[in-house]
């Protein structure tokens, strides 16, 4: 049997500054959605990086007064060491100023211009350093570009990509492909977009050198943002295109992206693909925009967001809860104290967080802290495993669409179902009167609470390996492989002291 794979990308992150709030959430999907492929059999592979050349990060290291290698090698290491302070799993960590990269892009080039699609000629327009993207004079506002970055004149000479031909091509590419652009309204956007015409792209510099250099032609550099794109085939082994990796992992199921960046991802990168005479990767998803209590997010405000800070301050899972649950994926959300307060200590503690420790705490009190042992479910009981036995399923069909809020509302239907089930059937007052009908009750819970757990393990993976700890599952029956009425659990099975998983926020004095 091959077992199916998955490759998932986050965009690379320039190292001109350091990782903020919306670096963290991209990553984080990525994260979530990399565990659950996981526990679900694929063969994952999960890519990040850091996006290390181009002007932009020449002037920030001229900036902070050292040489581009030295700076991008610093800068870069604090966003790798983000991860592990995010419970992030990723399989690779790609840097553009790695060997195997240079020669990938490289790689590309050549193909392009053996293809016929790169030109030289004379670049005469503006340039937005900020954006790494040229602007035509009829897309500036007041003299800016559209995404309010400051933009400078360029003129240069320069290679360009014949971008103008692939217009057809793509809308007929997105035409036969409708799930490459999510969600649907993006879609839309990117469609009317190249229906209005592409003009041919300058995809090199001369006027200044922190770049891969264009092959046979030194004077050149190339246009960051082909190199950029180019890392995520680089790492699935390009140029080895005959390669295991490439064989199993290319073309990329997901590259997820802030909607900002969704026209790179979306026009140019598939065409560049498709020119060099490869395939394009199944889908891009692009997530919106966070807000900090209701403001655009900027240095100059100085209202940027340290998700490390975020971190100490509420928890590592009640973040990765927060930022997952609060808006609809591919939606602009708002991040708020009072918002993050009242998620962590409802739907965490007061919701999930309860219902396992009123159930645990019971067992532990009166249960001899083993596994009941159930007699005959009645219709209630049975009623509620099913409602956690379906859950997977829907779990599942969310998560194919990104859709991380709506996974996490299915969870809590069953949350809340369960809270109302122990208080329907109030296995306290049955101690006395029905210790069998106890059993069968609290045996019950903890088969919802095991289902839960497992479900949750993406995005509270801590957490849910805590609850999970409590309850006795083996670390090896904890994908989702196990999660089925085969592999419930054994009736006599000692049970750990609980602790309480997700504490309350308490403000300080
Ligand atoms: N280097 C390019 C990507 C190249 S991929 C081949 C780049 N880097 S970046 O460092 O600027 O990336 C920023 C990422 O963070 C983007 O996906 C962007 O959408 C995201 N965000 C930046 N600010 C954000 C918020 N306020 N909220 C959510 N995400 C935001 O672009």
């Amino acid at each position: 049997m091959t077992t199916s794979r998955f490759y998932i990308s986050t965009p690379i992150y320039y190292v001109n500054d350091v990782p903020h709030i919306g670096h963290a959430y991209t990553t984080l999907a990525c994260d979530v959605m990399a565990r659950f492929k996981r526990l679900d059999g694929y063969d994952v592979m999960f890519l990040t990086g850091t996006d290390e050349h181009g002007q932009k990060v020449e002037t920030a290291a001229a900036a902070a007064g050292l040489d581009p290698l030295t700076f991008t090698a610093k800068v870069s290491k604090n966003f790798r060491d983000l991860l592990p302070a995010m419970n992030i799993s990723n399989d690779d960590f790609i840097r553009t100023t790695e060997p195997r990269h240079i020669l990938s892009v490289q790689e590309i080039w050549r193909r392009l211009v053996a293809n016929d699609h790169i030109y030289l000629g004379k670049y005469a327009g503006w340039y937005s350093v900020r954006d790494e993207a040229y602007f035509a004079e009829n897309e500036l506002v007041d003299g800016i570009a559209p995404t309010g970055a400051p933009v400078e004149w360029v003129e240069e000479p320069s290679y360009f990509f014949d971008l103008s031909k692939w217009q057809e091509p793509l809308l007929a590419f997105y035409e036969t492909n409708p799930d490459f652009i999510a969600p649907n309204s993006r879609r839309n956007e990117v469609i009317s977009f190249v229906s209005g015409g592409l003009r041919d792209l300058s995809v090199s510099r001369t006027s200044f050198k922190w770049g891969i250099p264009v092959p046979d032609d030194d004077a050149h550099i190339m246009y960051v943002w082909l190199d950029a794109l180019t890392n995520y085939i680089t790492a699935a082994g390009f140029p080895d295109t005959g390669g295991e990796t490439y064989q199993k992992f290319w073309p990329a199921d997901i590259h997820m992206v802030g909607k900002d960046i969704l026209r790179f991802h979306a026009v140019y990168w598939p065409a560049f693909l498709m020119a060099a005479g490869l395939e394009p990767p199944h889908r891009v998803f692009a997530h919106g925009w966070w807000t900090n209590e209701g403001q655009k997010i900027s240095k100059s405000v100085g209202n940027v967001i340290d998700p490390l800070e975020l971190i100490d301050t509420y928890g590592l899972d009640q973040v990765r809860y927060f930022l997952l649950r609060e808006v609809p994926f591919g939606n602009d959300g708002d991040l708020s104290r009072t918002a993050i307060i009242s998620r962590m200590n409802n739907d965490l503690a007061n919701d999930f967080g309860n219902l396992s420790q009123r159930v645990l705490g019971f067992i532990a009190k009166n249960g001899n802290a083993k596994v009941p042992t159930p007699g005959l479910f009645s219709d209630a009981d049975q009623a509620i495993l099913r409602l956690g036995e379906e859950l997977l399923a829907r779990t599942r069909t969310a998560y194919d669409n990104q859709a991380f809020n709506k996974a996490l509302e299915g969870v809590w239907e069953v949350v809340s179902a369960g809270n109302r089930y122990i208080d329907e059937q109030a296995p306290w007052a049955l101690r006395k009167t029905d210790p069998e009908r106890m059993a069968t009750v609290l045996y019950t819970l903890l088969e919802v609470i095991r289902r839960l757990a497992i479900v949750m393990q993406p995005v509270v993976p801590g957490s849910a390996d805590r609850m999970l700890d409590q309850l006795s599952v083996p670390a090896d029956a904890r994908d989702f492989a196990h999660f089925g009425t085969n592999h419930k659990l054994t009736p006599g099975t000692d049970l750990p002291k609980p602790e309480p998983i997700f504490p309350r926020y308490v403000e300080a004095e």
